[in-house]
């Protein structure tokens, strides 16, 4: 394949110093292998989890460089400890904590000048899947990050497509559902770009599980996936890294 598929564990506040050995241990092998695998843990396991060897990322960032803003996590310091990635913008930071398209166009541009490779998540609610406005949402929610950075910011990074719906419900897209997201993403990035269109890696989201995955990333746009609770489980998520492959 032209693109190298990535499977990405998002913990979510969940986890603990003993999953960080476990999963550690069972995903060493895909060190050499045709996938990335990347673990994206609480902020305390951070360390522990780069100690371990595993590949890794922040789940958030701060937009902001430094000072007074209590619980934040630096960039530049996640960085330093051994971070490679951190997500920008997934629905539950978007949902809960009120970050608008410009905070995370904001977060992105920050982790890409600290030397952190976004991966920016997207996706519509249930609600605009119904109002036929998938495709609206999502690409207001990339273009916030090109009309602040412009197109080439993006071969520096990249996309998870999560419908809002699909996350955490047992309600997966279909292959079909998400392929045509995928394509309408890729075609949208080509009118602008057909390199970074075409090397874009462009991950999928939601009750992604052992069963499932293969039928989603054989599909021609979907490079990989973001994981949430199945990466939780030593053995689902092996599998699911095995069906990458
Ligand atoms: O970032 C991961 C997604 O929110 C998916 O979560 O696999 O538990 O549905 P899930």
């Amino acid at each position: 394949a032209q693109r190298k598929p990535i499977v990405a564990g998002n913990w979510k506040m969940n986890g603990s110093i003993e999953l960080v050995s476990e999963i550690s241990t069972a995903i060493s092998k895909y060190k050499n292998e045709q996938v990335d695998v990347i673990i994206f843990p609480p902020a305390p396991l951070l360390c522990k989890a780069v100690e371990s060897g595993v590949n890794v990322g922040t789940q958030t960032i701060s937009e902001f460089d430094s000072g007074a803003f209590t619980g934040e996590i630096e960039a530049k310091l996640a960085k330093q400890l051994g971070a490679n990635y951190t997500l920008v913008g997934h629905s539950e930071r978007r949902a809960i904590f009120g970050e608008t398209s410009e905070i995370v166009a904001d977060k992105f541009a920050k982790a890409q000048e600290k030397g952190l490779i976004p991966v920016l998540c997207v996706g519509e609610t249930e609600k605009q899947r119904e109002l036929g406005a998938t495709e609206k949402v999502v690409a207001e929610q990339i273009n916030a990050v090109i009309s602040k950075l412009g197109i080439a910011a993006l071969s520096n990074s990249v996309l998870a497509y999560e419908p809002v719906w699909a996350i955490g419900t047992g309600k997966t897209a279909t292959p079909e559902q998400a392929q045509s997201v995928h394509k309408f993403i890729r075609d949208m990035l080509s009118t602008q770009s057909e390199p970074v269109a075409q090397s874009l890696q462009i991950l999928y989201g939601g009750s992604v599980n052992d069963k499932n995955s293969k039928s989603l990333f054989t599909q021609p746009d979907i490079d990989g996936g973001l994981i949430g609770g199945a990466s939780l489980k030593a053995d689902a998520f092996v599998s699911i890294c095995n069906s990458a492959l």
